[in-house]
C-alpha cells in the first residue's frame, strides 16, 4: 500500500466496516515504518483489483495487527483469511514472536477467521472500542509465531 491506493482503501474500508478507519490514520500508517499491504486479485480477462487491505506493525518481538478489511462484495470468499496469513508470515519473517490483535466481541465473522488461524483470547480490554450507543470491550487475542520459521 502507497499514497496512491488510498482512495481505494479508504472507500473498500468505509463500505465494508460499520466503524471505519479514517484516511487520516492511513495515511499516518504508510508513513509510518508499519507494514500497511493491499490485497489485488490478479484478473484474466478482467483488470487487477483490490479486494482488500491489512495493516501490522512489529515492534521488537511482538507484531500487532492493527487492520484487516475485505471489500464487501469480494467477502466470503477467503481473501479475509488470505491477507492474515500473509501478514502472520510477514510476522514470522521479521522474528516476531508473538501476535497480537483486538476485535469486538460482536464481530463474530473476524472472531471465525482469527479463531480459525489460530488465534486464542488472552484478555479484555474494557470498553475498547467505540459503538452508536456507547462503549464495547475488546477482546485481545495472541497467535505464538515462535520456532515456526527459521
Ligand atoms: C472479517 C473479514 C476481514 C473476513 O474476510 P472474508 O474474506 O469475508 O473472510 P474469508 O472468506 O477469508 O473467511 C474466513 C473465515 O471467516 C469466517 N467467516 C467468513 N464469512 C463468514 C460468515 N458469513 N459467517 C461466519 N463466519 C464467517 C469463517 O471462519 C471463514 O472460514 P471458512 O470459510 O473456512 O468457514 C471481513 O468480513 C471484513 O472485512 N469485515 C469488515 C472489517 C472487519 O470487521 N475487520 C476485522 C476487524 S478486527
Amino acid at each position: 500500500m502507497d499514497r496512491l491506493d488510498l482512495d481505494t482503501v479508504v472507500k473498500v474500508e468505509t463500505e465494508a466496516y460499520e466503524f471505519p478507519w479514517s484516511r487520516r490514520t492511513f495515511e499516518d500508517c504508510v508513513a509510518a515504518t508499519y507494514e500497511c499491504w493491499i490485497g489485488v486479485l490478479v484478473g484474466r480477462e478482467k483488470p487487477d483489483e483490490v479486494v482488500g487491505h491489512g495493516i501490522l506493525n512489529v515492534s521488537a518481538d511482538e507484531a500487532h495487527l492493527l487492520n484487516v478489511c475485505v471489500k464487501k462484495q469480494s467477502q466470503g470468499c477467503g481473501f479475509g483469511r488470505d491477507i492474515v496469513l500473509y501478514l502472520v508470515d510477514r510476522a514470522k519473517t521479521k522474528r516476531a514472536k508473538t501476535m497480537f490483535l483486538e476485535v469486538r466481541p460482536s464481530n463474530v465473522i473476524a472472531r471465525e477467521l482469527y479463531d480459525s488461524v489460530g488465534f486464542r483470547q488472552i484478555g479484555i480490554r474494557k470498553g475498547y472500542y467505540p459503538t452508536h450507543g456507547g462503549r464495547e470491550d475488546g477482546l485481545v487475542l495472541a497467535l505464538p509465531l515462535d520456532g515456526e520459521k527459521n
